[in-house]
């Protein structure tokens, strides 16, 4: 385990005793990384059934290189999950809240969890306590926990209250933690920064201090802004679709413009998970609420939710009626390396296709158990092994996450196995060309069509 290796050698001169409230993406990873680091860490989750397989190794979801650090720290025993927030908070001298902040019916995020935790918090503060915000929250929400925490609280002992957003990536999550691009705490006391300053002490890395309400801006734009790119090269990839243009030559001849950068310009179906969707949507609603309309934020939306009605558009310009026509589907996660399925752009599309009447066989490395309880199971949709199973018999077959396993696969024993060779690729991760020589259609995303008969 690379990532874990390498960060045997980060450990603290200054132990703290830390309370990780919610055993979520964040929090979990969180945990197990500070535990890494040396400190003594209380993951508290309100979910029993989380809480006991966690007790056991037993991981709520797939993260590379995440168990054996979970179960380094708990066979250290600096690492402990617990059911027990009040417990939890009296033993503890940080909280860092990595509590979930779902989205609500008008987009707003719902902070109810933050609430409960500050009131509880609030009842138990048995000394100083610096309370971090780590899960992504609309600006000022660190002002109405101090506010909360101030009306509960039942001593004269102090409190800081923190902004120390996350910005790891799921499938990425441990590297990401241990070599994260800035360390962003935003604080209202010097006492408060010297902590978590001392907490992330042994990785190398810059800090940027600001206030509380610059902290929680920071994630949001930085979220909205990578959304924005996204969306952005998605817009270009319509008019290289129109034009014959080549989206990839565009998006990486731009990246090299050190002003623009290379990352997320990578055109597809659209970003999902439960990051992206959500803070975009937050930010829209907190924008407005302060004041401001941010119709750029809604076009990026817009712009996303697009592009997966035009991929299944792609497939019917080929297939014409999907009635009773066989589809097979690789990929289903919001991206590689997780079985996150949280607003996966898969799921309007098998939803679409299912709707025109096709047939569809699935394929995905971890995401099959989350992807069945939103999919379902029926005669139209079966949940297959291996892409070869799913091709075989197939009119189409459809790339919607980039897992490299898809990078190896014999094209030439899929030729075989399918009814008719189309291909239609998601994620652009294939040369159009090499498959078009083995005797495929294929049709990217922005990028000029390879249809046999016109290439040979
Ligand atoms: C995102 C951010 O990248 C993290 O920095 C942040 O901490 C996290 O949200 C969060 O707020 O918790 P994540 O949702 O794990 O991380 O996934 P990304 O790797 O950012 O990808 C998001 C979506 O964008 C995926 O569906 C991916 O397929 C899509 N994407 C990404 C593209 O379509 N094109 C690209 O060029 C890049």
């Amino acid at each position: 385990m690379a990532a874990v290796e390498r960060s045997t050698n980060k450990k603290v001169k200054n132990k703290y005793k830390i309370c990780v409230i919610g055993a979520g993406h964040v929090g979990l990873v969180a945990a197990a990384c500070f535990a890494e680091m040396g400190h003594e860490v209380i993951c508290v989750d309100n979910d029993k059934k989380r809480v006991d397989s966690l007790k056991k190794n037993i991981l709520p979801f797939y993260e590379p290189d995440l168990e054996p650090l979970v179960e380094k720290g708990r066979k250290q025993g600096n690492l402990i999950f617990s059911l027990s927030l009040a417990e939890a908070v009296r033993k503890s001298e940080v909280i860092f809240i990595a509590v979930g902040t779902p989205p609500q019916a008008d987009g707003s995020a719902d902070l109810t969890s933050i609430g409960e935790v500050a009131r509880v918090v609030a009842q138990n503060l048995n000394s100083y306590k610096l309370i971090v915000e780590k899960s992504t929250v609309p600006v000022q929400t660190g002002r109405n926990i101090k506010q909360t925490v101030i009306h509960y609280k039942k001593n004269s002992y102090s409190f800081d209250v923190a902004s120390n957003p996350e910005f790891l990536r799921e499938g990425k999550a441990i590297h990401d933690f241990f070599y994260p691009d800035r360390i962003i705490i935003g604080v209202e006391s010097e006492k408060a920064e010297k902590i978590l300053k001392d907490i992330y002490s042994p990785l190398s890395t810059k800090f940027i201090v600001t206030d509380v309400n610059t902290a929680e801006i920071i994630k949001h734009a930085s979220n909205s802004f990578l959304a924005t790119k996204i969306s952005f090269i998605n817009a270009i990839s319509r008019i290289c679709d129109l034009a014959g243009a080549d989206v990839d030559k565009v998006a990486a001849a731009m990246g090299m413009d050190k002003r623009i950068g290379k990352d997320f310009l990578q055109a597809g179906i659209g970003y999902g998970g439960f990051c992206f969707p959500k803070d975009v949507e937050a930010f829209i609603y907190i924008a407005k609420k302060l004041g401001y309309d941010f119709d750029l934020l809604k076009e990026v939306k817009n712009i996303n939710q697009t592009q997966r009605v035009n991929f299944v558009e792609k497939i019917k310009e080929q297939l014409w009626l999907l009635k009773d026509k066989n589809i097979a589907i690789c990929g289903l996660s919001f991206k590689p390396d997780t079985d996150d399925m949280r607003f996966a752009p898969s799921i309007d599309i098998v939803n679409s296709l299912l709707k025109e009447g096709a047939a569809l066989k699935v394929y995905d490395p971890q995401a099959k158990e989350e992807a069945r309880k939103i999919l379902g199971d029926t005669n139209r949709i079966k949940f297959v092994k291996s892409p070869y199973e799913a091709v075989r018999g197939c009119d189409c077959l459809c790339f919607l996450t980039e897992w490299e396993e898809f990078k190896e696969l014999d094209f030439t024993k899929i030729k075989r196995l399918m009814s008719y060779p189309l291909i239609i690729d998601g994620r652009n991760m294939f040369d159009g060309t090499g498959l078009c020589k083995l005797g495929f259609d294929y049709i990217g995303i922005g990028k000029p069509k390879k249809i046999k008969a016109k290439v040979a």
